[in-house]
C-alpha cells in the first residue's frame, strides 16, 4: 500500500538544470545572468540584515507591487508577487484548473507546465509548435482549446528562444473560455511584450521573473499582472508570506535601478548577436533568439549530444534534452564575453575534430 496519491506516484518530477560545484566551470545551462545584480540591490540587502529579520514580511509585498505599478502602468492591486515565477505558475494551476480539468500548453515549451498539471491531476493538452517552433492557430489546434481551463504560453518561447506571433496568440486568447497565462520570463531580452493583452482581456495574466534579466535567480522573485478578479483568486491560494523580507527589498531596489537592468541586458543582447553570427558561419542552425540563450543545431555529422558531451569535457556546461522535437539542439545560455569566447573556441575545436 502506498500513502502517496496515485498521480504523484505515477508522475515524473521536473528536472532542473544541474548546479555542479566544479571549479572553473563555465555554466551556460540554466539561463542565469552572467552579470551580478545591481550594486544598489546588494547595498539594500546589506542594510536590511538586522534584527528586523525576526518579523514576518509584508504578506502583500505592498511596496514592491507599488513600484511595479509605477513602472508598468497598472494599478498596484493588479499585481501579485511570487517566490519566483514558478510560484506564480503553480498558483495559477491551483486557482484556475481543478483535478480532471484540461490544462493546455504549447510544445515544446517550459517543461514545468506538464509537471504542474500532473501534480494537480489535470488533463494535459499539448498544442504542437510547427517546424520553425512557431505557433499557427489552425482550426484543428484551436478546437483542442474546448473546455480548457488554463493555457500556458511562453513568450518568447523556451527552449527555442523564438518570439511567437502575437496575432496567433490573440486567436488562442479569444478562442479559449479559460485563463491564458503568458509566461514572459525572458521578455526583457525581446523587442516587444504582451502586457497589452493583460490590459485588454479579462482572461489574460502576464507572468514575469527576476531570475534572468535582473540577475536575481538566487533570491526567488516573480510576479503576475492582470485583471483584479484573477489576481484576487491567486491571492487566496498563495502562502501568506510567499515572498520573504530580503527578496522584497531586493526587488524594490532592482526596480529603482532601471539603468543597470538596461545596461546588462544590452550587453547580453550584443553577445547573443555575436555568438549567433559565429555559429551560423560554422553552419549551425540557430533559431532567432529573443532571449538570453540560443537554441542551436550543429551541422552533421556532429550531433547535439556529442557537442554537449565534448563541451562538458572542457568544463563548459550547456543544456541538452533527450526528448522529441528538441534532441537535435543544445540550448546555450549567453555568458560574459570571455565565457562565450571560450565556448566558441571549444565549439570550433569540437567541430573540426568531428568533421
Ligand atoms: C519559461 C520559464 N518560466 C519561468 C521560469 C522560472 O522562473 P523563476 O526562476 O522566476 O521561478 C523559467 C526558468 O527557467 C522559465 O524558463
Amino acid at each position: 500500500m502506498s500513502y502517496v496519491r496515485d498521480n504523484i506516484e505515477r508522475m515524473r518530477s521536473y528536472v532542473p538544470g544541474e548546479q555542479p560545484k566544479v571549479p572553473g566551470l563555465i555554466k551556460l545551462n540554466t539561463n542565469e545572468n552572467p552579470y551580478p545584480p545591481s550594486p544598489k540591490v546588494l547595498e539594500a540587502l546589506r542594510a536590511a540584515l538586522d534584527e528586523r529579520l525576526r518579523l514576518y514580511p509584508d504578506p502583500q509585498a505592498t511596496a514592491f507591487r507599488e513600484k511595479l505599478a509605477a513602472r508598468y502602468g497598472f494599478a498596484a492591486e493588479q499585481f501579485i508577487a511570487g517566490n519566483g515565477c514558478d510560484d506564480i505558475l503553480n498558483l495559477c494551476v491551483r486557482a484556475f484548473c481543478g483535478q480532471g480539468e484540461r490544462l493546455a500548453y504549447f510544445w515544446p515549451s517550459y517543461s514545468l507546465y506538464p509537471v504542474l498539471a500532473d501534480i494537480q491531476g489535470a488533463v494535459k493538452v499539448e498544442l504542437p509548435l510547427d517546424a520553425n517552433f512557431q505557433f499557427e492557430a489552425h482550426p484543428s489546434l484551436l478546437r483542442q482549446l474546448g473546455g480548457v481551463k488554463l493555457v500556458f504560453i511562453t513568450q518568447p518561447n523556451a527552449p527555442s528562444g523564438v518570439w511567437l506571433q502575437k496575432v496567433e496568440l490573440q486567436r488562442v486568447i479569444e478562442e479559449t473560455d479559460g485563463v491564458v497565462v503568458i509566461d514572459e520570463a525572458y521578455v526583457d531580452f525581446a523587442a516587444d511584450d504582451c502586457l497589452d493583452f493583460a490590459r485588454e482581456y479579462d482572461n489574460v495574466l502576464v507572468a514575469r521573473s527576476f531570475s534572468k534579466s535582473f540577475a536575481l535567480a538566487g533570491m526567488r522573485l516573480g510576479w503576475a499582472v492582470g485583471p483584479r478578479t484573477l489576481i484576487a483568486a491567486l491571492d487566496k491560494v498563495k502562502d501568506s508570506y510567499n515572498v520573504n523580507r530580503l527578496t522584497q527589498i531586493a526587488g524594490e531596489a532592482a526596480l529603482d535601478d532601471w539603468a543597470y537592468l538596461e545596461e546588462i541586458t544590452r550587453k547580453v543582447k550584443a553577445t547573443r548577436a555575436r555568438v549567433i553570427g559565429r555559429l551560423e558561419e560554422w553552419k549551425f542552425g540557430v533559431l532567432p533568439s529573443q532571449t538570453n540563450f540560443v537554441f542551436a543545431k550543429p551541422p552533421a555529422p556532429l550531433t547535439a549530444k556529442e557537442w554537449f558531451d565534448r563541451l562538458r569535457e572542457q568544463k563548459i556546461l550547456v543544456r541538452w534534452w533527450d526528448a522529441d522535437r528538441i534532441r537535435d539542439f543544445c540550448r546555450v545560455s549567453i555568458g560574459t564575453e570571455e565565457e562565450m569566447d571560450k565556448f566558441l573556441a571549444a565549439t570550433k575545436e569540437v567541430g573540426s575534430v568531428v568533421a
